[in-house]
C-alpha cells in the first residue's frame, strides 16, 4: 500500500478514511520523530499537513520518495514551496472549503469595527446605557473597500461588500478577470483611495509587514484595518501605535502576530475588535476543509484531477 506521513491528523472518521485506503504513519503520536522519520521517512510518498508546521528543506529531504503533500489548511506559510517545486512534488490545499467563512468574518469584524459593537456592548452590560445613550456611528453601507489580496478569499469578501454598496478596489499586479473594481498595483495608493482595508494575504517573507506605518497613515484617522491573512503581514508596533495615537480610527483582527498569547498592549485598546483566528472555526468549513485535504490525497493516488491544487 502507498506510505503516507500524517503530521496533523483529520478528523477521527476522516483520518479512519486514509488509515483505510493507505498506510499512515502517525508522525504527530512519535515519542521521537527523528528516528520515526528515519524509520519510516524512505517509503512516504504522501504527506498530509497542516499549513502552520514546519516543512522546510531539511524535513523534505527525510521524505526522499514524495510526491504529493495535502495541506489541510488555506495558508502555507510554513511550507517551503521552493523546495516543493524544486523537487517537482504536487501540492493541493484547501482554500475553497473555507473561503465563505472567511469572508463571512472579514465582514463581520469590519462592521462590528464601523458601529463600534464591542464598546457598545460594554455600554449595555455596564449599565453606563442608564446614564445617557451611546454616541452615533458612521454607515456601514456604501463607501470605499479596498482589499489587499484578491485571491479566492479576497474575491469572496468583494462579492460581499458590493451587496452592501461598496466601490471596491483591490491590491493586484494584473487584472483579475472577473474580479469586481478598480484595481491598485501600489498599496499605500489602495489605503489612500480606501476608507477602510481587509486584508487578505498570505503569510511568509515576500508579505511581512506589508501594512506598514505609512498604510497606516494612509488609511487616516476614520479608517479601518481589518486583517484575516497572517499577523506577520501587518507591522504591530506600527498599528498600536497609530491606534494610541488616533491616526487610524480602528482594528478588526481574526490573525496575530503571536499567537495564541497577542501582544496585551494590542488587544486591550478600545478601538480593537478581536477574533481568535476562527475565521473558518465552523462546523462547516473545518469539516468541508477536512474532507478537501483527504479528497486531494485520494485524487493524487488515483491520478485524477484535484479538487483543488496550488499552482507551485
Ligand atoms: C487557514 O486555513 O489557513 C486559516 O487561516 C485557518 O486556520
Amino acid at each position: 500500500m502507498t506510505e503516507i506521513l500524517s503530521v496533523t491528523p483529520l478528523r477521527p472518521e476522516l483520518q479512519a478514511e486514509l488509515e483505510a485506503r493507505f498506510t499512515v504513519h502517525r508522525l504527530d503520536q512519535a515519542e521521537d520523530r527523528d528516528a520515526f522519520l528515519g524509520a519510516k521517512g524512505a517509503a512516504v510518498r504522501g504527506l498530509v499537513t497542516d499549513g502552520g508546521q514546519k516543512i522546510d528543506e531539511a524535513f523534505l529531504a527525510r521524505l526522499p520518495a514524495l510526491e504529493f503533500l495535502s495541506c489541510a489548511s488555506a495558508g502555507y506559510d510554513g511550507i517551503d514551496i521552493a523546495e516543493l517545486k524544486r523537487r517537482g512534488i504536487r501540492m493541493g490545499n484547501v482554500s475553497p472549503a473555507l473561503e465563505d467563512d472567511v469572508a463571512d468574518t472579514a465582514i463581520l469584524l469590519l462592521m462590528a469595527a464601523r458601529r463600534d459593537l464591542p464598546r457598545a456592548h460594554h455600554h449595555v452590560t455596564s449599565g453606563a446605557w442608564a446614564e445617557g445613550s451611546y454616541p452615533l456611528q458612521h454607515s456601514f453601507t456604501g463607501g470605499r473597500l479596498g482589499i489587499a489580496g484578491m485571491g479566492r478569499i479576497g474575491q469572496a469578501v468583494a462579492r460581499r461588500a458590493e451587496g452592501f454598496g461598496k466601490e471596491i478596489g483591490y491590491l493586484a499586479r494584473s487584472d483579475k478577470p472577473g474580479a469586481p473594481g478598480r484595481r491598485f498595483a501600489d498599496l499605500a495608493e489602495l489605503a489612500a483611495w480606501a476608507d477602510d482595508l481587509i486584508v487578505c494575504l498570505p503569510g511568509g517573507e515576500e508579505t511581512r509587514h506589508m501594512i506598514s506605518a505609512e498604510v497606516m497613515a494612509a488609511l487616516g484617522p476614520e479608517g479601518i484595518l481589518v486583517n484575516v491573512g497572517r499577523g506577520s503581514v501587518v507591522d504591530e508596533a506600527a498599528l498600536i501605535a497609530a491606534l494610541t495615537e488616533g491616526r487610524l480610527g480602528a482594528a478588526g483582527l481574526d490573525v496575530f502576530a503571536n499567537e495564541p498569547k497577542p501582544d496585551p498592549a494590542l488587544v486591550t485598546l478600545p478601538n480593537v475588535t478581536c477574533y481568535p483566528h476562527h475565521a473558518s472555526g465552523t462546523v462547516e468549513a473545518r469539516g468541508a476543509m477536512a474532507r478537501m485535504a483527504l479528497d486531494n490525497v485520494l485524487a493524487y493516488f488515483d491520478g485524477r484531477p484535484l479538487p483543488h491544487e496550488v499552482t507551485l
